[in-house]
């Protein structure tokens, strides 16, 4: 090396270690009021008006004894088996915490926190004076793998832009023509607990949640793809394999960074959130390439006739400078849809299973009036759900979302 090029090099190094000592402190500061200083200003901001919870940890908040408490609730079985309060179970730490710190209480996912309000009638003041203050909490990262960058954690415009493309699949006459295709294999599946019964001498026992798995995938693939169940399988299938991964890391502390190391398991949920993307791109540029012909065929079917599946709406879109909505996005809605979806559909089967086993009066109820409406032997129609009152009873009121014009 020439002398000129050694002087270089020996003063390149030295301004980069300059560089480094003047940014280090910068950075650490930066780093240690985050990780500490702003947690703790926080707590003691919401402590002046009265508000607190479980102390603030470095790095993990409260996370630890989060992940305690909701160990030990799920270690033994309800007490009694019967009982409705499922709070202190599916969500040990809310149900701990309040009993400490009052209906209103601040508690720490990492250096992030979250203010619990347990009050109906704050809750609904925020949501009638603050709304623009309350923003969707951010998933764990493994969690949002699973469940896709889609409307459920989506913010602002885009949220906006999505949902206004994604509404109509959810219109009530659209999801009416969903209706004799969940009656079929809702009654294929009672025929196959009737043949189960009968070959074992007139009962059986069953994990109703297994079965009602199958038929949520099944109603979810139609309205995602406007197709048959066997093109969702395998997504749903891996989508159920990365599941097992997010729930094991969820109860675990959360450690920043440790998703990016190439461990067994990380390396695992990476090859199967890999292959449902493959699949999901896969199959939007089967329909894309048939998107023409399938806007035409509803056109041609008019109101009476096609089904508006997800992925067709989302192909068709168009944003204000009409850009069509780019395939990432749309695989992230698929796997939105399918998460979103299905446990949730799942879980509410079952636990009506559950309590219509509780309580047979009412199902003897339920069954009379299907039977009065649908008659013996009948699939109910569209036209026979608003007279299921007692299976429709009690209903939810969901308020509807303001999905800005444009
Ligand atoms: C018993 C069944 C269901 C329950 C209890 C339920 C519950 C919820 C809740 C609480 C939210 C609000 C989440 C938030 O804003 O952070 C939500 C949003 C959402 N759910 Fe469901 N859900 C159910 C069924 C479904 C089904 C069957 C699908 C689709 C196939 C679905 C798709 C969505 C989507 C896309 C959103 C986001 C909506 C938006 O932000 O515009 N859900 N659901």
């Amino acid at each position: 090396m020439g002398a000129p090029e050694c002087w270089w090099s020996t003063w390149r190094g030295l301004a980069v270690a300059v560089t480094a000592a003047c940014l280090l402190p910068h950075v650490a500061a930066r780093v240690t009021d985050a990780l500490w200083w702003r947690p703790r200003r926080l707590e003691a901001h919401f402590a002046r008006q009265g508000v607190r919870g479980p102390p603030y940890r470095f790095l993990v908040g409260c996370v630890r004894e989060m992940v305690a408490l909701m160990a030990e609730a799920t270690a033994k079985p309800m007490s009694p088996a019967t009982s409705h309060n499922a709070l202190p179970r599916v969500l040990a730490f809310y149900h701990y915490w309040r009993k400490i710190y009052g209906p209103t209480f601040l508690i720490w996912f990492g250096p992030t926190p979250r203010l619990t309000v347990a009050d109906p009638e704050l809750v609904r003041e925020i949501f009638l004076t603050r709304a623009e203050a309350f923003d969707r909490y951010e998933a764990h990262p493994i969690v949002r793998q699973l469940e896709g960058d889609g409307l459920v954690s989506l913010h602002g415009d885009k949220w906006a832009l999505h949902r206004r493309v994604l509404a109509p699949a959810f219109y009530p006459d659209n999801l009416n023509r969903l209706v004799p295709h969940v009656g079929r294999s809702v009654a294929a599946l009672a025929e196959r607990w009737r043949a189960m019964a009968c070959a074992s001498g007139g009962e059986v026992e069953v994990d109703v949640a297994e079965w009602f798995q199958a038929v949520a995938e099944e109603a979810i693939t139609r309205a995602t793809f406007g197709r048959s169940y066997a093109s969702g399988r395998v997504v749903f299938r891996m989508q159920g394999r990365l599941m097992a991964f997010a729930s094991e890391a969820f109860r675990k502390v959360l450690v920043p960074g440790y998703r990016f190391l190439p461990t067994k398991k990380n390396r695992m949920s990476w090859g199967l959130d890999r292959e449902i993307r493959r699949g999901l791109v896969q199959l939007i540029g089967r329909r894309s390439d048939a998107a023409e012909d399938h806007e035409a065929e509803i056109k041609e079917k008019g109101n009476s006739g096609g089904f508006r599946d997800l992925l067709g709406l989302m192909i068709n879109a168009r944003d204000k400078k009409s850009q069509a909505m780019p395939v990432e996005e749309m695989v992230e809605e698929c796997k939105t849809f399918f998460f979103a979806g299905k446990q949730t559909t799942t879980n509410l089967l079952t636990w009506a299973t559950v309590l219509l086993a509780m309580h047979p009066e009412w199902q003897d109820r339920a069954r009379q009036e299907v039977l009065a409406v649908c008659g013996p032997g009948e699939l109910p129609t569209k036209e026979h759900l608003h007279k299921l009152k007692t299976v429709r009873h009690p209903h939810i009121t969901v308020p509807k979302p303001k999905v800005p014009e444009g």
